[in-house]
Order: C-alpha cells, then structure tokens, then sequence
C-alpha cells in the first residue's frame, strides 16, 4: 500500500477509470480529471482518498487548475497517467483539417500540457512518474473505418511516441520518469463503434486470442507510474495480448 499522488485523466471512462479504481484500491490518494462527469460511486464516492476536477485538457489553464485541484487536497503530486483522448475514425478521404487539428489538439498537445502542468508541481517534491498513451493502431492499422482510428488518431498517438521519449530525457534532471503503455484494442468507448470486421481483425491478432479490458491496460500503467517500475524510463510498453507480432 503506498499513500502517493496520482493524477489520473480521462477518468470518465474506459482505461482512465480503471486506472483510477486499482489505485484507490491499492492506497493511492488520486486526483481524477475529465471534461465529462466521473462516477466515483463505485469506489465509494469522492473523500479523502478521490477528489475530482472539470477539465478540457487541450486548454493550458484546464491542466494547470487539475494539477492545483490536486496539490490543494493532499499537498503534493507524485505521478500523472494521461488517459484522456479523443478518437477519430475517418478515412483519408473523409478527414479534413479541422478534424485533423482537433485531434491533435487533444491527444498531443493535451498529453504535452497535462505532463508539463504535472511535473512543475511534481519538481517541488524531488520528483515522480509520467505515463502516457501511445496505440497499438500505429502497426497494425490507421485506416480508418469500420470503427477503427484513422489517419488524424494514429498519427497523434505516434506523436505520444516522440513525445515521451523527450519528456523522459528533459525531466530526468528533474527525477522525474515518463513512459507510455501503447494499448492493443480495448473494450472501451473508444472501440464501441468497432464493425465486426474489426473486431474479428482484433482478436486475429493477438497471440490471446481477445481483445483488451481496461483493468488489463491500468494494471500495466499504474506499474509504470509505481515506485516498482523505478529503473524503467523513456520506454513505450505494448499491452496488447502478443499483438505484436502483427499477425
Ligand atoms: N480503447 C482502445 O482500444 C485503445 C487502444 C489504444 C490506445 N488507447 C488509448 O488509451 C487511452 C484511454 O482510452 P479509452 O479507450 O479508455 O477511451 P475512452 O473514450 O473510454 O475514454 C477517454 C476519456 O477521455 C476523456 N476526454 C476526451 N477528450 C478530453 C479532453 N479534451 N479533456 C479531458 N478529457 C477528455 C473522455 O471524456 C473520456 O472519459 C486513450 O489515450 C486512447 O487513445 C485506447
């Protein structure tokens, strides 16, 4: 049981909420961040163990008001999991800039704004842990359709990539580490819209056979944010039941 910091954002659903639930369930004291409602009610409500902030993470000042939700309930930030995204299924024919812009907004220059936001607070306390949100779409498909992320979604998410590798190396000074987990698909919101031609494609190519749950995804980053995952730094973890043999 550890008594740490964590914030934890798109907390509203899917990976995002199970990573807030197995850190209330492991001891953790979490600062749960979406744009929508969070159902605290599963994990006993909000209180001395949850507390809860409204923000659009592609505003600046959304991020910097989470991070001070957090630091004024329990007087320090230890780690961050940056789940909020947004999907984007359109084909390349489909896709426009505003489409395009808007995604990138959200998945990569939210993910850049909640790290930044975070690890100045966590810089006060000698320290912590960043884990954000890369995609197993960026091998195995980008197409778009059926459901499934299309150009604008795959390229954020390679972004993340790249993103996490510069964070890891300009706040290691800081003693702060930053990973990702790069999530197979995953029985989410994000893939309810999956066809059955995805969701076949989906459970081809993993060596288990299935797709992802969310707990499966929030075990593997709730490691990384975790003390015990203290000598990994800059890496991207595939989570994705053998995915990766591309299949
Ligand atoms: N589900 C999958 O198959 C899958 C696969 C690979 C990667 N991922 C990644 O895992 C992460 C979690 O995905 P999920 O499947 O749980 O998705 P989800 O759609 O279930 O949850 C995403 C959450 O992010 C929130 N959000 C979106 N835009 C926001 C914004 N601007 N500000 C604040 N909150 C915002 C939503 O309200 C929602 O609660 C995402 O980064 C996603 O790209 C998911």
């Amino acid at each position: 049981m550890t008594e740490k910091v964590i914030i934890v954002t798109g907390a509203a659903s899917g990976i995002g909420a199970a990573c807030m639930k197995t850190l209330v369930q492991q001891g953790y004291k979490v600062c749960a961040v979406d744009r929508d409602p969070i159902d605290a009610g599963a994990i006993g409500g909000t209180g001395s163990h949850l507390v809860t902030a409204k923000a659009d993470v592609s505003k600046p000042e959304d991020c910097r008001n989470a991070v001070a939700t957090a630091e004024r309930a329990y007087g320090r930030v230890d780690g961050l999991i940056h789940m909020a995204a947004i999907h984007s299924t359109k084909t390349w024919r489909e896709l426009d800039a505003e489409e395009f812009n808007r995604t990138l907004s959200v998945n990569v220059t939210g993910s850049f704004l909640m790290a930044q936001a975070a690890a100045l607070a966590m810089e006060k306390t000698g320290g912590g842990a960043i884990v954000l949100a890369s995609s197993g779409s960026i091998s195995v498909s980008g197409v778009g359709g059926h459901g499934r992320g299309g150009a604008a979604y795959v390229s954020s998410k390679a972004a993340i990539i790249g993103l996490t590798r510069a964070l890891a190396r300009s706040l290691a000074p800081s003693g702060i580490r930053v990973n990702a987990v790069s999530p197979g698909a995953t029985q989410t919101a994000m893939t309810a819209e999956y066809d059955e031609v995805a969701l076949a494609k989906v459970a081809e190519r993993t060596l288990t056979g299935s797709i992802g749950r969310p707990e499966e995804i929030a075990a593997a980053a709730v490691f990384l944010v975790s003390d015990a995952a203290s000598y990994i730094d800059g890496e991207i973890l595939a989570v994705n039941g053998g995915g990766s043999f591309g299949l």
